[in-house]
């Protein structure tokens, strides 16, 4: 699966995409995480990005033009399914089931982070399929948010968890958007008076196993 992440802060996505399971999973070819510099798409001497709004008021708003150049060049290929998408405290709230809507629905995602303001509105009525948010709060910019969604939907696909890091123990099952994993524990049994539940030493699999459920929140 393929990620494009359109941002001015293209160094910001790359060290991220890097490191850990992003890292290792681009390193195996289960995933190819784009970072495109909308700066560099930007058609005036200056490369500017942004602008006064119309209407007045505070800060600056992304222009159209940069934004639409760069998801130009990221244009899909042959019969791809492709999810074009903005981040937005404004948008559809992410969830465990949006990962996996992603994950199964489409091969390549391409995301816009804004910054300032805010983007012109017309690429967000023209350009894309919807407008997505990671949470109920505003954060400067879509990076994060970007990245969230990429770390949600990578571990999603086949492979890209190793053995150790399997998804069938998971703090959400497939289709639950809601609960809390149940505690884990490691050794030793006893650390600073602390002990370890005695279920968990029992060696019963099907104890060990009621006793999670009833844990989960
Ligand atoms: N940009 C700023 N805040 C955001 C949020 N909560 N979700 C997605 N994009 C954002």
């Amino acid at each position: 699966m393929r990620f494009d992440i359109l941002t001015i802060f293209p160094e910001l996505i790359n060290q991220y995409a890097q490191t850990s399971i992003l890292g290792r999973a681009q390193d195996a070819g289960y995933i190819h995480v784009n970072a495109v510099d909308i700066r560099e798409y930007s058609a005036d001497k200056h490369k500017t990005v942004d602008d006064t709004p119309y209407g007045g008021g505070a800060g600056m708003v992304m222009k159209p033009q940069p934004i639409v150049d760069a998801l130009a060049s990221v244009s899909s290929v042959g019969n791809e399914r492709v999810h074009r998408i903005v981040l937005s405290p404004r948008g559809r709230m992410f969830t465990q089931r949006v990962a996996e809507e992603f994950a199964e629905q489409y091969d390549r995602i391409v995301m816009v982070s804004g910054r300032y303001e805010g983007i012109d509105q017309r690429v967000i009525d023209h350009c894309v399929d919807e407008e997505v948010s990671i949470g109920g709060y505003v954060l400067a910019g879509g990076e994060l948010p970007a990245l969230v969604i990429t770390e949600a939907v990578a571990r999603l696909l086949p492979g890209v968890l190793g053995n150790s890091e399997s998804l069938d123990q998971e703090t959400f099952g497939k289709g639950e958007d809601g609960g809390a994993e149940y505690p884990h524990y490691t050794r030793p049994e006893e650390f600073n008076g602390w002990k370890v539940p005695d279920v968990l030493l029992s060696g019963n699999h099907a104890e060990i196993a009621k006793w999670r459920q009833e844990q989960k929140k």
